[in-house]
């Protein structure tokens, strides 16, 4: 039994010799187990207890607990040691020079490469912001994740109305949709605002598409919406030719068709003449020569029912501008998924 204790208490000055020249945590996490682990030391002791009488294996024990206590502590102090140490070189071994400009990046300070700056979409957004405010129109928002109300049915999509399939969407366990088009804002603005009202709601939207050079699933538009006592079909063309006389800075060739959408009545497709092949045919038009970038409208009586108002007082128009088309038309993009690609090969042309 004297053995025992003798060799419980030996294991102190190891274990001191160990726990000193351990330089880092995981050292000291595995001396922790060489001494006082499931096959360490202590326990290779403890498993000659079976030999000693009750007396006896009362004493042993009492020195071992005593021993994890003392190497407790010199862990714990150890532990402490360390961590002051790291704190004290951390400045040194963690510091960041934020001031060096890494090699990559000298080309971009010295002005010879590309800094970044905003994206083609945003920049045409605000240019279509400043026509449209400098015309009166305010500019109004919505969220992205809507209701059925404020995306399909005050808008005149009846429940089982087919037109839903062409805007079919990503749908939220709570019933929620991302929204399909811009559209939501003429009703959240018609809630909120009185007539006369001029608005205009960029932003993107979202469809559950099949992805080629045309289409995306997420997508930017510009709506635009007139409630006034009088608003014509006239009216409506007008601005849609300032518009575009404004961002091309030039007459651009459009073609208006009828077009239908359960919220405007009469509707119309505006289609310009493809800027990406000049009218020849390319993936971009579908090869028609011609791409679709302005439906429009005058609102459907229904929609300003739904807002509370009398269509015999008042009357609206409406359009919903695709904001990536129009962009590809100003640029010559020939295909819609570079603008979500984050490529940076792609965003330096502009
Ligand atoms: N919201 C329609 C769409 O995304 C476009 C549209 C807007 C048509 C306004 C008419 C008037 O397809």
């Amino acid at each position: 039994m004297a053995d025992l204790i003798g060799e419980i208490q030996a294991l102190d000055q190891k274990a001191a010799a160990a726990v000193g020249s351990a330089a880092n945590a995981e050292a000291l996490q595995q001396v922790t187990q060489d001494f006082v682990g499931k096959k360490g030391a202590l326990t290779q002791v403890m498993k000659q207890l079976g030999s000693l009488s009750a007396e006896e294996r009362g004493a042993v024990g009492k020195a071992a607990n005593e021993f994890k206590l003392r190497f407790e502590a010199l862990i714990t102090e150890k532990e402490q040691q360390l961590t002051e140490a790291r704190y004290a070189t951390l400045a040194e071994t963690e510091f960041v020079d934020m001031s060096v400009v890494p090699a990559e990046f000298a080309a971009v300070k010295s002005g010879a490469a590309f800094s970044g700056h905003i994206h083609p979409i945003s920049r045409t957004q605000k240019q279509l912001e400043d026509i449209f405010t400098s015309m009166g129109f305010s500019i109004v928002d919505g969220p992205q994740v809507e209701d059925d109300y404020h995306n399909f049915g005050a808008l005149n999509f009846t429940d089982d109305h087919p037109a839903r399939d062409m805007q079919d969407t990503f749908y939220t366990t709570t019933g929620h949709l991302l929204r399909t088009h811009t559209s939501t804002v003429q009703i959240r603005a018609l809630e909120r605002m009185k007539p006369p009202l001029r608005i205009i709601a960029p932003g993107r939207v979202f469809r559950y598409e099949e992805v080629d050079a045309s289409h995306e699933h997420t997508f930017y538009q510009m709506e635009g919406m007139i409630v006034d006592r009088k608003v014509s079909v006239g009216n409506l063309l007008h601005l849609m030719q300032t518009l575009l006389t404004e961002v091309f800075g030039r007459e651009v060739d459009v073609r208006l068709r009828p077009g239908y959408f359960p919220f405007v009545e009469p509707g119309f497709e505006l289609d310009m003449k493809c800027l990406v092949c000049d009218g020849k045919g390319c993936p971009v038009c579908k090869h028609s020569g011609w791409v679709e970038v302005l439906p429009c409208g005058l609102v459907h009586p229904n929609v300003l029912k739904s807002a509370g108002l009398d269509p015999n007082e008042w009357q609206g128009a409406a359009f919903g501008l695709g904001l990536n088309r129009l962009v590809m038309m100003q640029h010559g993009i020939e295909d819609i998924r570079h603008f979500m690609a984050g490529k940076l090969d792609f965003l330096k042309q502009f």
